[in-house]
């Protein structure tokens, strides 16, 4: 197997020509000067036996919450600490921008949020917050429940069907499929007000939503970006499959908003925020940014933002009920507890905004659910200049001279099970985000302090001063935060309400593979039956 090594200290020089020259090579295959950073050694075996980031979650407990890892001539530099993330995220945010993750994502996003280069992002960034506001949110939630509903009478009508055929009362289905059609029904509804309505039925472009979300997770695995030679467009039969679902969903998008432009009544922002977003014909993101006045876009770049937004919204959220449902399931008496409030919030009736606020530890399974699973796990950045990383909690002084182009993984999935932070950090206790704790004395690190964030309806990056980042966090952190976990909350809230959830094979047997989120390679399937009264 070839071997992941490199060199744990500068190479010296003496100004011989020679040397230079060899320890110029010896950077080169060492991935480049990183200082005296820790180095994690493995085989690349490693890496294609199980998900990249359960082995840099190895590699943390031993090297620490900074080292680098390099495969051959390539170095990435990973990050296991909230006081260096922070320091990557929110001090220095513009010093660094997408690298790898904007180069896998360009062709399918074009200059969306994500892999948008600064200029753009500012630009647009401004634009689209103020469309996620608050009476948007709160219209939302009818959306959520209204989406969720039609997978419980699924459901409830397949029970019907096999009770009826075998008198058994119980069905098996693959929860993760399901809450990917409820989660990709939910994004088109609210952010273009399209109804893929996969839940119920099969069309060409949900078919072509998932051949390019599939597409986009196998380029998130995949080292060598062959992509970009254009002749693989062409030659690879899943490149030109790629193409023609990127048509297919790229002229539905063209559609919806050459139909939005034709009906704009241009408006100030202030205005549109006052709208009467429960009685809204169409309350969607696309409505909003066309509306909006003194905003003139192009079509492409509107086009950019929607797909952003429907690949970012989708898997993520819906890797999110995946994982509860597995957690929960391994933990019956935290089901009971789950149910025990729902009946008291909400007896038979579907979550308002009101109730849904009602519903706190649902809200807390829900960002536990995340510090476990965190999507994506790992977040990735690039240098833009040379920069100096500061020293971790251990209380380094010394920081780590990093060169211009260096890779950079925040590893959130490290963050959120280090036993540096966290009490049994691989236990699912929702309850730990009420306990309050102090800062151990960590130098330049806040601690955790869930007061930190009063009035937040969940806990966030804030209270745990960056050793918790469910959506990363500073400029770059997730537009949707507030409508993902509303809509993880209702979603979960709806299940749990009607059934009674259980794994059907053991958790040992669930395996998982990771793209840009963590999923389960065969499916969640689990055995589901109305609850008894
Ligand atoms: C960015 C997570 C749902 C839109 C991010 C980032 C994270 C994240 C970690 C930061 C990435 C980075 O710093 O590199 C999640 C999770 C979700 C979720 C866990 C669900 C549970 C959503 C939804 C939307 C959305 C529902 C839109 C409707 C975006 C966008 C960005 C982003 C546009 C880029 C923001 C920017 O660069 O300005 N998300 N997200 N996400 N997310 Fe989410």
């Amino acid at each position: 197997s070839v071997s992941i090594k490199c060199q744990s200290t500068e190479p010296k020089t003496n100004g011989n020509i020679l040397d230079n020259a060899s320890n110029l090579l010896t950077n080169f295959l060492s991935g480049g000067s990183l200082g005296s950073m820790p180095t994690a050694e493995g085989s690349v075996s490693d890496l294609f036996g199980k998900p990249l980031f359960l082995s840099l979650y190895d590699w943390f407990l031993e090297h620490g919450g900074i080292y680098k890892l390099a495969f051959g001539p390539k170095a990435f530099v990973v990050i296991s600490d909230p006081i260096i993330a922070r320091h990557v995220l929110r001090e220095n945010a513009f010093s660094y921008d997408k690298g790898v993750l904007a180069e896998i994502l360009e062709p399918i996003m074009g200059k969306g949020l994500i892999p948008a280069d600064l200029d753009t992002w500012k630009l647009r960034r401004r634009a689209i917050t103020p469309a996620f506001h608050k009476l948007y949110l709160e219209a939302m939630v009818k959306v959520f429940s209204d989406c969720s509903e039609k997978m419980i009478l699924k459901s409830e009508k397949l029970i019907r069907e096999k009770e009826t055929s075998s008198g058994e009362d119980t069905i098996e289905l693959d929860l993760e499929a399901e809450f990917s059609s409820l989660a990709l029904d939910i994004i088109g509804l609210s952010v273009f007000n399209y109804d893929f309505g996969s839940v119920t039925k099969e069309s060409p472009v949900i078919k072509a939503v998932y051949g390019t979300l599939f597409e986009a997770e196998h380029r998130s695995t995949f080292y060598f970006p062959y992509w970009n030679f254009p002749p693989a467009r062409w030659i690879v039969p899943r490149q030109r499959k790629f193409q023609s679902d990127l048509k297919i969903i790229n002229d539905c998008l063209d559609g919806l908003i050459q139909n939005a432009k034709e009906t704009r009544q241009e408006t100030d922002v202030e205005k549109l925020q006052e709208r009467d977003y429960t009685n809204l014909k169409d309350a969607s993101l696309l409505r909003f940014l066309v509306d909006m006045r003194g905003v003139d876009i192009d079509d492409r770049q509107l086009r950019d933002d929607l797909m952003t937004m429907l690949i970012a919204g989708h898997e993520t959220t819906a890797a999110v009920l995946t994982w509860a449902v597995f957690l929960l399931s391994q933990n019956p008496e935290k089901i009971r507890k789950a149910q025990a409030e729902i009946d008291a919030v909400l007896g038979q009736g579907p979550p308002t905004y009101e109730s849904m606020k009602k519903l706190e530890y649902i809200r807390l399974i829900v960002v536990e659910v995340l510090r476990l699973f965190p999507q994506p796990p790992l977040l990735i950045r690039r240098t833009l200049k040379p920069e100096t990383l500061p020293g971790g909690h251990k209380g380094e002084k010394e920081g780590h001279k990093v060169p211009k182009g260096t890779d950079i993984f925040i590893s959130v999935y490290n963050l959120h099970r280090s036993p540096y932070f966290w009490d049994n950090p691989h236990d699912f206790e929702p309850e730990r985000f009420l306990r309050t704790k102090e800062s151990n004395g960590i130098e330049g690190w806040a601690g955790f302090d869930p007061s930190r964030s009063p009035g937040a309806l969940y806990p966030n990056e804030i209270i745990a001063d960056f050793a918790f980042l469910p959506f990363g966090g500073g400029p770059r952190k997730c537009i949707g935060d507030q409508f993902a976990l509303m809509e993880s909350t209702v979603a979960l809230a709806m299940l749990f309400q009607k059934f009674d959830v259980e794994l059907r094979g053991t958790p040992e047997s669930v395996e998982l593979v990771s793209g840009a989120t963590i999923h389960a390679k065969n499916g969640m399937w689990c055995k589901l039956k109305r609850r008894s009264k």
